[in-house]
């Protein structure tokens, strides 16, 4: 049976090469974006869906018609996030004064509360034998490995996200069996997302999302199942809660 993939945040770096790694190895995919809609796409087991809003009405009617659909998902993977934006002035705090209310804002609402909305419905169209669900997370979400401080919001707002993803696995285990939900740390790839932050990076430890979609999804198919809840990092290692 072929398998289906949801990715959430299609327009972006890793998602895009998510995207046409699930494709070429035959998953049928479905690929949502806040933007247009991409029309260029060669591979006829890719759909494009626009969600230009992305709250809690919003992705209840799209993934209300996925189940009228009939639609079950085998793998979902959710890689909205957001760093920083220059038209707003929104960057990583470096102090305690840099924090400000509607860069917390943001951040939360992005990186915390659209992933969680997301698994909220999720669990009503996924396969009851067969679910992965991923959120692409970040080490510096790590509380325990929190050592040099700053970039407040999008630290607090990962780590949230790991702890509501880490809730979820419980409830998800329960209802649908063989679930397997994974906070996934990419590494420093380059995306418009870190391009303000790639200059300390040893060119080695930048990596292409071509290669980042690739271990995200080796790392999938070999990760112990019996285990509900993961945090793992590119190179497959667990990343402390
Ligand atoms: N790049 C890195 O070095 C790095 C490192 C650690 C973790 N990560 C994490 O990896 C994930 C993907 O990052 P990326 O590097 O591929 O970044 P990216 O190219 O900026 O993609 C981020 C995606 O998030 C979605 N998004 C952004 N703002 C949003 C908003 N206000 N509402 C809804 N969706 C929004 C967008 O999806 P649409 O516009 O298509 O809807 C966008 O495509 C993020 O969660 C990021 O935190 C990245």
């Amino acid at each position: 049976m072929t398998t289906k993939t949801l990715i959430v945040g299609a327009s972006g770096g890793i998602a895009s090469a998510l995207i046409h790694q699930c494709a070429s190895r035959g998953d049928d995919v479905i690929a949502v974006t806040r933007g247009s809609v991409s029309t260029d796409s060669s591979a006829s087991n890719i759909m494009y869906v626009q969600l230009a809003e992305q709250d809690d009405k919003h992705i209840a009617s799209f993934i209300e018609q996925l189940r009228e659909d009939d639609v079950v998902l085998n793998t979902v993977i959710i890689t909205t996030g957001f760093l920083h934006d220059e038209n707003k002035n929104i960057h990583p705090e470096k102090r305690l004064e840099d924090v400000r209310e509607d860069a917390l804002e943001t951040y939360f609402a992005v990186n915390t509360i659209i992933p969680s909305l997301w698994i909220k419905h999720l669990v009503n169209v996924m396969d009851k034998n067969d679910a992965t669900l991923v959120c692409l997370s970040a080490r510096v979400g790590s509380i325990s490995d929190n050592g040099l401080g700053g970039w407040y919001g999008y630290r607090a707002s990962k780590a949230a996200l790991n702890m509501f993803v880490k809730t979820a696995s419980v409830e998800y285990q329960r209802r649908l069996k063989h679930a397997l939900l994974v906070c996934y740390h990419p590494g420093t790839v380059d995306t418009s997302l870190s391009k303000p932050f790639q200059k300390n990076v040893a060119a080695k430890k930048l990596f292409t999302p071509d290669f980042t979609a690739k271990q995200l999804l080796s790392h999938l198919s070999s990760l112990n199942r019996e285990q509900t809840c993961h945090f793992i990092d590119w190179d497959g290692q667990v990343v402390t809660w």
